[in-house]
């Protein structure tokens, strides 16, 4: 359970400084290629309600792109009525189901899996019946975690945002308290036959520790990444993230 970690490349801000200007540059489509030449086992885009950042059409691009290189699609979506039509006729390799709140400026808090069981399941049942492998972003929580065992979802997607946040802030007990929740979280959701994920606010001083937890096989970075590529270009970022995933991991063997 200690192999190479896959690393999935959310680009869903590339599309935020493309509407800024209202024109077609920088292209989502064009990153996520160049994210996949820089060693990107996949990428992540988000077709949020309010079209803030990634629109339809990006979506079906992205889906072409990635189906003709074999690479897969992780479809971010609210478990609504309207995002399942679209994922329905996308059928990407994967779908990631995450809340949403128009007000919010990005995924803030996990599902709430165990309260909002049924539209959630009938999401699961719906995506998986066209072959999208389902992952559930929810917080590292033993009930949460549970409950999306219990409705039969392909993985979960730890939220590491307030492991992040608190290592940002300097707050190390709280940090120290985020990663022992993750650990534990990993374990029980890999014990329950769940593939473990991990995700949100990741950078280069968070993503050793949770590249570390051994059941961790996936992670989906964005906003940190963007950020840097600004400094040191797309490939560059990429490969250092790459470069302290694997070290992480190694030094597990
Ligand atoms: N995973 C999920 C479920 C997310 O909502 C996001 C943010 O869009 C990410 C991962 C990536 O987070 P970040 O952009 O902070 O790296």
């Amino acid at each position: 359970m200690t192999g190479r970690v896959r690393l999935g490349i959310n680009i869903d801000h590339v599309a935020t400084l493309r509407n800024a200007r209202g024109g077609a540059h920088p292209e989502p489509l064009r990153a996520a290629e160049l994210a996949l030449a820089a060693g990107a086992d996949g990428i992540t885009a988000h077709l949020r309600e309010d079209r803030r950042h990634i629109r339809d059409e990006d979506i079906q691009a992205l889906a072409k792109m990635l189906c003709a290189r074999a690479k897969p699609l992780n479809f971010e979506m609210a478990a609504t009525p309207a995002m399942l039509a679209i994922a329905l006729t996308t059928r990407p390799h994967a779908a990631m189901l995450v809340p949403e709140r128009r007000e919010e400026r990005t995924t803030e808090g996990g599902l709430d899996v165990a309260m909002g069981h049924a539209r959630i399941s009938l999401a699961v049942v719906a995506l998986q019946e066209i072959g999208a492998r389902v992952s559930l972003f929810i917080a590292a929580d033993p009930a949460q975690i549970a409950a999306a065992a219990r409705i039969g979802a392909h993985a979960v997607e730890l939220h590491t945002g307030v492991y992040c946040d608190a290592v940002r802030a300097g707050e190390v007990a709280q940090a120290q308290d985020a990663l022992l929740a993750l650990q534990a979280g990993a374990r029980q959701a890999s014990s329950l036959g769940l593939e473990v994920h991990a995700g949100h606010g990741i950078d280069y001083a968070t993503v050793a520790a949770i590249a570390a937890i051994p059941e961790i096989i996936e992670l989906n970075i964005g906003h940190f990444l963007m950020g840097e590529a600004l400094f040191v270009g797309l490939a560059t970022a990429i490969n250092g993230m790459r470069q302290r995933m694997d070290a992480a991991r190694a030094a597990l063997a």
